[in-house]
């Protein structure tokens, strides 16, 4: 007897519907007629794809709750369709050392609707080592912080870990950064300026940094947000030559250019910046892209609404990344297999998470459904994040999540979030130690 049988499901376009059986939380069969189940949904024809895995959120939990908390971002991360959220470490205190990290898996537990993983962050290299041990999906470094010395030192660190955890980098050259950021300010405070205050060459100097270290540490190295054609191309050229690098994107960078800095003003601010026509990437190069991930980052309006050089970087994207890229499937410019490829399989794959990216039996149930014919207006005034903005405010899409499943659990029906205990995406490996 199933737990739950999903009836007149559609797993791929112009391809009949079939009946995903549930039990324990996993998939269990996928069969042309339905089972006896304890309850039966029918979907009606509706898409059904695996749940979204973004690879890179902000939560703010610990230390910055009132911008966004494990509960309103993981209620963000089920309205649109996310079922895992892995989840960066900047925070206060930074996800840094092994209290930290135990703390915050903590809140997690007790606060999250969908699963979870944890990014470290790495403050003192020497705390690698027992880091790891807790199981972290990536070390993060934020490269405008930190000097040459300090990236060596921690992929030495790494490099001594069972483990082969990925580095990940936020890669913006602190030089060239500080540089420009002082001349810019001299200019004035428009937030036009911020675009030349932290210019493309910070980007791919630090990309090239980046693929420097991963070939001299044979190093496994995961850019964060990639937002030029130059990185892109130095990044695609890396990994054809045999290195272990990967890479995301956001979709503000995928859909926006600089000129959305000057429409919306410091909501749409981010690091690294919406980026020119000249040098961004774009939806061209979807087809070549690893992941698309949210950079989800909150912040209040209040903190938004300062001058371009205090107001923080970073705009809220759990909401509006299914209904954007649905809608290029809609045009033809996206295929649904590699929108499983860069929102589910290749995060599971790259991130090494167990039982989770795929729509196969044997897998978690872990799923979105999916409405390709609703249209909508994005309005951020129905986010469930604390961040009720959106530099894709107006955006007319096509194509909605209509229902999230966590392990056989609705979390999602129709815009509802209903009750459900996310996990540690490790748990199980922990408790098998
Ligand atoms: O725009 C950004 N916001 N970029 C980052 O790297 C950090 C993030 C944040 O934490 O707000
Ligand atoms: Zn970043
Ligand atoms: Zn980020």
């Amino acid at each position: 007897m199933l737990d739950l049988c999903l009836i007149n499901c559609k797993l791929e376009l112009g391809i009949g519907k079939v009946c995903l059986g549930i039990k324990k939380g996993k998939i269990v069969s996928i069969k042309r007629s339905p089972a006896s189940a304890h309850e039966t949904l029918d979907l009606r024809g509706k898409l059904v794809l695996p749940g979204l895995i973004d690879s890179h959120v902000h939560f703010r939990d610990p230390g910055l709750t009132y911008k966004e908390d494990f509960r309103s971002g993981s209620t963000a991360a089920a309205a649109g369709g996310f079922t895992t959220v892995l989840d960066m470490p900047n925070n206060i205190p930074p996800t840094s050392t092994p209290q930290a990290f135990l703390k915050k898996r903590k809140i997690a537990e007790k606060k999250s609707l969908v699963d979870f993983g944890l990014h470290a962050g790495v403050v003192d290299p020497h705390d690698i080592g027992l880091l790891a041990e807790l199981r972290p999906v990536s070390f993060k470094i934020f490269m405008d912080l930190v000097d040459t010395t300090f990236l060596q030192e921690a992929s030495v660190n790494l490099s001594g870990c069972d483990l082969e955890l990925p580095l990940s980098l936020h890669p913006e050259d602190p030089t060239t950064v500080h540089h420009y950021t002082r001349t810019m300010k001299k200019e004035g405070d428009q937030t036009s300026l911020y675009a030349q205050a932290r210019p493309p060459e910070a980007e791919d100097i630090a990309v090239a940094q980046a693929i420097a270290i991963s070939k001299k540490m044979k190093q496994k190295i995961h850019l964060c947000h990639l937002s030029t054609i130059k990185s892109y191309q130095m990044t695609k050229n890396a990994q054809n030559n045999g290195l272990p690098v990967s890479f995301e994107v956001t979709p503000h960078h995928l859909f926006l250019d600089a000129s959305y800095l000057e429409r919306w003003g410091n909501l749409a601010k981010t690091n690294p910046p919406l980026r020119d026509h000249e040098h961004k990437l774009g939806i061209t190069e979807l087809a070549g892209i690893d992941i698309v991930a949210t950079d989800h980052a909150p912040h209040t309006l209040e903190e938004k609404n300062q001058d371009v050089w205090n107001a923080p970087p970073g705009v809220p994207g759990l909401e509006t990344a299914l209904p954007l890229l649905l809608t290029l499937v809609n045009q033809g410019k996206l295929s649904l297999n590699h929108l499983k490829r860069i929102l589910c399989e290749n995060p599971a794959r790259i991130f090494n998470i167990p039982h989770k990216g795929f729509l196969k039996e044997g897998m978690d149930a872990d799923l979105v459904v999916v409405d390709l014919a609703q249209e909508g207006v994005i309005n951020s005034d129905k986010f469930h994040s604390k961040a009720k903005y959106s530099p894709f405010e107006g955006f007319k899409v096509q194509g909605m999540p209509v229902m999230t499943l966590v392990r056989g659990n609705v979390v999602m029906e129709e815009g509802n979030v209903l009750e459900n205990k996310g996990k540690f995406i490790y748990s199980q490996i922990n408790r098998e130690k």
